[in-house]
C-alpha cells in the first residue's frame, strides 16, 4: 500500500489527524476510544466485544484502586504458550504510554500492580491475549 493511501486511511478512522502527531483525535478534542468505531474492531471493550463476543469476561482488564496503588486482573487461563495473556498496558488519560507488566505465561497470573500517583481524571488499561487481541478498560480518577 502506498503511504499516501496508507496515512489517508488512518485519518478517516480517526487515528491520525497528522503525521506529526497520530494521536486517535478529532476537531474539538480527543475521540473517546471506548464509545469509537475502533472498539469493537481495532481494539474491544466490554460494550464492544465484536467478532469476540461472549470472550468478554476474561479479557477485558478489571481495575481495582487502593491508594495511589491500582491492581489489575485479567479473568483469562494461562495455558502455557498455547493460550495466555500476554502483557497488561497501562495509558494515562491522553492514551500516552505510562507503564506494561510481561507476563511469563508458565509462572505467572494476569495480575499487575501500578503506582498511579500523579496521574488525573482516568486512566486506560490494555490487556493483551495471543489469541484474543487487545482489550480496554476506563477508570476515572
Ligand atoms: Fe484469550
Amino acid at each position: 500500500m502506498h503511504r499516501r493511501l496508507f496515512l489517508k486511511g488512518l485519518v478517516s478512522i480517526g487515528i491520525a489527524s497528522s503525521m506529526a502527531a497520530p494521536k486517535i483525535a478529532m476537531a474539538g478534542g480527543m475521540l473517546d476510544p471506548m464509545t469509537s468505531k475502533l472498539a469493537g474492531s481495532l481494539f474491544y471493550t466490554m460494550e464492544a466485544p465484536g467478532r469476540w463476543a461472549g470472550k468478554e469476561s476474561g479479557h477485558v482488564p478489571m481495575i481495582e484502586r487502593s491508594g495511589n496503588m491500582i491492581e489489575v486482573t485479567t479473568g483469562h487461563e494461562m495455558d502455557g504458550y498455547t493460550h495466555y495473556i500476554v502483557k497488561h498496558i497501562l495509558l494515562d488519560e491522553h492514551l500516552e504510554f505510562v507503564a506494561e507488566t510481561m507476563f511469563d505465561p508458565e509462572t505467572d497470573a494476569p495480575i499487575s500492580t501500578y503506582d498511579i500517583s500523579g496521574m488525573n481524571n482516568a486512566l486506560y488499561m490494555v490487556s493483551l491475549c495471543n489469541k484474543h487481541d487487545a482489550w480496554l478498560n476506563r477508570r476515572a480518577l
